[in-house]
């Protein structure tokens, strides 16, 4: 009788040892330590048998037995901690980073060349006193045109083609247009406000038109207002000289010829001598060997506008500009087609 017990102690201890390295999770540990350790396990049958034995016997099996007992809880202990660490290492396998690899770039956007000619532009006339003010791209003929002196049937009104938007009023007037031009802001602006007004309009212009190398249907313009008592025409020069001198460098000579636009009286184009060539170069790609370029329209505002908009126009004078940034950016960075703005081809666009 001890001697079986003893072999099967020594039976069930094997058998549970060779099972136990075997497993690989905490649930089944657990199923383990239930069939050999548990109440109703394998190793406790053995001992509460023991009873049946003498007392000689009883101490001896049950000292083997208490031995079994604490090999499989110490085996147990054992493999439980090997699996724990197992599954550590697995993660941090998955988590290991090779601190060699070269960074992943971050993507970066950047500025559309447009934007960052307008804000060059608007930083110089900020820089000499002007706010910056918005307007609406969808527009009434009446800003677009009537407040500027350009009535209906008016031929001026060729110098823009526009595109109409598709509403009819009650009168069955189609008055809706995208703007041609910024200066409809001019009205908007001196409509609200009294003067002294120095504002500057950066916006989106439309116009009705087959596109090439210089001409695209939407682009576009900064418009500048300058109203008050006393504002002459060397104003105008004295700002459009500083402007063209901050942009374009310190040498630069402006000359100013008249040009006609139906809100300003008088009017005038404003060009630069060609920073390229200086007027040396008769096949200058820039100047076209005048030596001259053109970057704007401007003028006194006409009088008829300022009372248009409730001015007193024997009380106050003023100036007005518009230009073209797209036309400044291909000038500065020598862009030969102004379609390659907005044809959001990226070769073009990181260049910028
Ligand atoms: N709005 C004119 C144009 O689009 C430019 C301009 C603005 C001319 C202000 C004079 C004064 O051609």
């Amino acid at each position: 009788m001890t001697q079986s017990t003893a072999q099967s102690i020594e039976e069930l201890t094997q058998t549970a040892l060779g099972e136990l390295v075997l497993l690989d999770n905490s649930e089944a540990l657990e199923q383990w330590r239930v069939r050999y350790l548990g109440r109703r396990g394998g190793l406790t049958g053995i001992l509460r048998g023991l009873s049946q034995l003498d007392i000689e016997q009883r101490r001896e099996v049950g000292a083997l037995g208490n031995r079994a007992k604490s090999t499989l809880e110490d085996e147990l202990e054992k493999r439980s901690q090997e699996i724990s660490q197992a599954r550590l290492a697995q993660v941090a396998d998955l988590e290991r980073i090779d601190v060699t690899l070269p960074g992943r770039p971050v993507a970066t956007g950047r500025l559309h060349p447009t934007t960052q000619v307008v804000r060059e532009i608007t930083d110089a006339f900020v820089a000499m006193g002007f706010s910056i003010v918005e307007g609406p791209e969808v527009e009434w003929d009446h800003y677009n045109f009537e407040m500027l002196n350009i009535p209906q049937g008016h031929p001026a009104r060729d110098m823009w083609n526009t595109l109409w938007v598709d509403y009819v009023n009650e009168e069955g007037q189609r008055p809706m247009l995208l703007r041609t031009h910024t200066s409809p802001m001019q009205a908007r602006v001196m409509e609200s406000a009294q003067p002294p007004v120095r504002v500057i309009v950066p916006g989106k212009c439309y116009r009705y038109e087959a596109t090439d190398a210089t001409h695209e249907w939407h682009f576009y313009q900064v418009e500048g207002l300058a109203v008050d008592e006393g504002i002459t025409f060397a104003d105008l020069k004295g700002t459009l000289f500083e402007f063209a001198r901050r942009l374009f460098g310190s040498e630069r000579k402006v000359r100013f010829r008249c040009d006609y636009f139906p809100f300003v009286e008088p009017g005038v184009d404003m060009s630069i001598d060609c920073f390229s060539c200086q007027g040396t170069d008769s096949s200058c790609r820039i100047c076209r060997g005048s030596g001259w370029i053109e970057i704007m329209g401007a003028g006194m505002v006409h009088p008829q506008v300022l009372a248009g908009v409730g001015y007193d126009a024997e009380k106050y004078t003023g100036f007005a500009f518009g230009l073209g940034p797209e036309r400044i950016a291909m000038l500065k960075y020598g862009i030969d087609d102004i379609r390659h703005f907005y044809s959001n081809d990226l070769r073009f666009l990181r260049q910028f």
